[in-house]
C-alpha cells in the first residue's frame, strides 16, 4: 500500500490551527472552553466531518471521530492528542497528534485501505493543566484515573467550578458517563512533538516512545503575617513569600540530590496577596511540578519537600496547606504497540530509534485502559512550551507516515 501524505493540506491546517489564539502570533495561548478553544474544536470537528468520519462529543468535551471498520464489533484503533495550549505555547505541541492523526486517517483513506477494526481519532479536553490545575482532565475521566465526583470540585481561578465552565461551553450531560467501556480500544497511538533535543542531536526525524515519566503536582498555600513594608521590623515578620522562596530551593535541591538526570523540578506558579511593594506578603500560593521516569524515587522527592515544608513554616512562624494535584505513576509503552510503530518504522526507511518521554501526555492514562505507543517527532533545539516551538513539515509529514502505517497493521491484526 502506497501511503501519501499531504503535508502541504497538514500544515496549512496546523497554521490555521494556530490563529486560533489569545496571544499574538506566533504565540498561541488556547486555555479550554475559552471562545478560541471553543472555535478551534469547531475547526476541527468541520475537518473530521469532511473526512466522513462520526463524530461525537463526550461530556467533558473529549471528541471522537471515528473511521469505521469492516467489523466495526471489534475493540478500535484510537489515535490522536490534544490542542489546547498553555498560556504563550507554540503551534506543534497536541495539535500534531490531533491533525496528524487525522491526515494519517485521510493518507489511508485516499490509499484504498479498508480498516477491520475501526480507526478512531480522539481529540482529549485539556491536556495541560492551566484552568483546572490538573492535566489530562480528559484522558483521565476517559480512563477511570479521575473520578467524576472529584471532577466536579475542581474549580479555575475565578472560582467557577468544571459542570459550569463546560455546561456553559455547551457539553453537558454527565461526568459519570465519560469513563470508557473496557475494550473499547485494542491500542491506542500518539503522535507527537518530541519537546526535547535527543532527535535533533542524532539527526533522527522520529523516535519511538518507550516510557512515559512519572509527573507529580502540588499546590501550597502559606499563610503570614501581612503589614507595612517600612514599619514592621524584620525580627517581628512572617513573610509569606519568603517562605515560599525557601520551599522552591528546597524543591531545587531534593530534585538534584537524587543524583538522576531524569529527576526534574519546577515551581511555575507564584501568586502573591496583597501583591503590592509596600506590602509584607500574607498569603502565597505556589504550585510544583516533579517528575522522574522512576516513580519510586519521584516518591522519595516529594517526601524531602515536605520535610522542607514542616522545617521552613516552623522556623517562620507560616501556615501551610498543602494539595496534591497529582502524583501519577510512569506508563510503560505496549509491546504490539512498540512493535507495531518499529515496523512502520522500517517500512518507511527510518532505523527505529527508542526513547523516553520526559514530558506527559495522554497516552500517560490511555496505558490504564489499553496499550499504548508514542512517536516523537524531531523538533528545533528541544524547545516546547515556548512560541519559537517549531517542527518541520517533513518531520511532521514522516511522523504521519510512519503513524499511517502503524494504524493499518493494527487495525488488521486480530
Ligand atoms: C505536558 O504539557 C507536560 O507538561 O508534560
Ligand atoms: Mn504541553
Ligand atoms: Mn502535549
Amino acid at each position: 500500500m502506497q501511503i501519501t501524505i499531504d503535508s502541504g493540506q497538514l500544515y496549512g491546517e496546523l497554521d490555521k490551527l494556530a490563529s486560533f489564539t489569545d496571544a499574538p502570533p506566533p504565540a498561541v495561548t488556547r486555555v479550554v472552553f475559552s471562545t478560541v478553544d471553543l472555535a478551534a474544536r469547531a475547526y476541527i470537528r468541520e475537518l473530521c466531518r469532511a473526512a466522513n468520519l462520526i463524530v461525537r462529543v463526550d461530556a467533558v468535551g473529549n471528541l471522537f471521530a471515528r473511521w469505521v471498520g469492516s467489523e466495526p464489533g471489534l475493540a478500535a484503533i484510537g489515535t490522536g492528542s490534544h490542542t489546547d495550549a498553555i498560556p504563550f505555547a507554540g503551534a506543534y505541541d497536541g495539535t500534531v497528534g490531533v491533525l496528524g492523526g487525522l491526515e494519517a486517517i485521510r493518507a489511508l483513506q485516499r490509499a484504498g485501505f479498508q480498516p477491520r477494526r475501526s480507526i478512531e481519532l480522539l481529540m482529549f479536553t485539556s491536556e495541560e493543566p492551566t484552568r483546572f490545575g490538573i492535566g489530562c482532565l480528559g484522558s483521565r475521566l476517559l480512563s477511570g484515573g479521575l473520578q467524576a465526583g472529584r471532577a466536579k470540585t475542581l474549580t479555575d481561578k475565578e472560582g467557577q467550578s468544571l459542570d459550569q465552565v463546560r455546561t456553559a461551553a455547551g457539553f453537558s450531560g454527565t461526568l459519570d458517563d465519560v469513563v470508557l467501556p473496557k475494550g473499547y480500544y485494542e491500542a491506542f497511538l500518539e503522535l507527537h512533538v518530541e519537546q526535547g533535543p535527543v532527535l535533533e542531536a542524532r539527526n533522527i526525524p522520529v523516535g519511538v516512545v518507550t516510557a512515559i515519566a512519572a509527573p507529580a503536582s502540588l499546590r501550597i498555600w502559606l499563610d503570614g503575617e501581612g503589614g507595612h513594608a517600612g514599619t514592621v521590623l524584620m525580627p517581628q515578620r512572617h513573610d509569606a513569600f519568603l517562605a515560599a522562596s525557601e520551599i522552591s530551593l528546597a524543591v531545587e535541591s531534593a530534585v538534584k540530590s537524587t543524583g538522576a538526570i531524569d529527576t526534574v523540578g519546577t515551581v511555575g506558579v507564584c501568586d502573591i496577596f496583597p501583591g503590592a511593594v509596600n506590602s509584607i506578603p500574607s498569603r502565597v500560593k505556589i504550585e510544583i511540578d516533579v517528575r522522574d521516569i522512576d516513580g519510586t524515587r519521584r516518591d522519595a522527592v516529594l517526601r524531602a519537600i515536605d520535610e522542607a515544608c514542616g522545617r521552613v513554616t516552623e522556623r517562620r512562624g507560616v501556615k501551610l496547606k498543602k494539595e496534591v494535584l497529582n502524583a501519577d505513576p510512569p506508563a510503560q509503552s505496549g509491546r504490539r504497540a512498540l512493535n507495531a510503530l518499529n515496523q512502520s518504522c522500517e517500512r518507511c526507511g527510518i532505523s527505529p530509534f527508542p526513547l523516553p518521554s520526559r514530558a506527559y501526555h495522554d497516552s500517560l492514562f490511555m496505558s490504564r485502559i489499553t496499550e499504548v505507543g508514542m512517536l516523537f517527532v524531531r523538533c528545533r533545539q528541544g524547545v516546547s512550551h515556548r512560541p519559537d516551538e517549531y517542527a518541520s513539515a517533513d518531520d511532521i509529514a514522516t511522523g504521519t507516515r510512519v503513524l499511517a502505517d502503524a494504524l493499518a497493521q493494527l487495525s488488521l491484526e486480530s
